[in-house]
């Protein structure tokens, strides 16, 4: 598997892994294809996202995506955050191989599932925001 060094960078040494205790938001999706999860925390101040943490029992690419993601969201506004997409993240990391690119897909799941998770705690429906939570198309056509 040809990875470029940006993967292999986040991958060997991943950023904001962790939890946060009292996180205002936590998301955690798993991947149907392969059983790998991921779990995400942010803290959130008014609009602005002030701190990222995530833990995953997933693949390297896995790995990797989050801990760009995260990056890509810490310090944002919770607008920006939203906007991010797996392909966004994989341009970051100057790409996956195609058989890896549903892993991606579980970092930007993540991030949208702990806003929605920050948005219920707030009392309002997250789907008015987020919408529905984006499932992995890549993963059933794989199955
Ligand atoms: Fe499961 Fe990559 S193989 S997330």
């Amino acid at each position: 598997m040809n990875y470029s060094e940006k993967v292999m960078d986040h991958f060997t040494n991943p950023r904001n892994v962790g939890e946060i205790p009292d996180a205002d938001g936590i998301g955690e999706v798993g991947n149907a294809k392969c059983g790998d999860i991921m779990k995400m925390y942010l803290k959130i101040d008014g609009d602005t996202i002030t701190d990222v943490k995530f833990k995953t029992f997933g693949c390297g690419a896995a790995v990797a995506t989050s801990s760009m993601a995260t990056e890509m969201i810490k310090g944002k506004t919770i607008d920006d955050a939203l906007k991010l997409t797996n392909k966004a993240v994989m341009e970051a990391l100057d790409g996956l191989p195609p058989v890896k690119v549903h892993c991606s897909v579980l970092a930007e799941e993540a991030v949208k599932a702990a806003l929605s998770d920050y948005y219920t705690k707030q009392g309002v429906d997250p789907k008015l925001i987020i919408g529905e939570i984006p499932s992995c198309e890549e993963c059933h056509e794989h199955d």
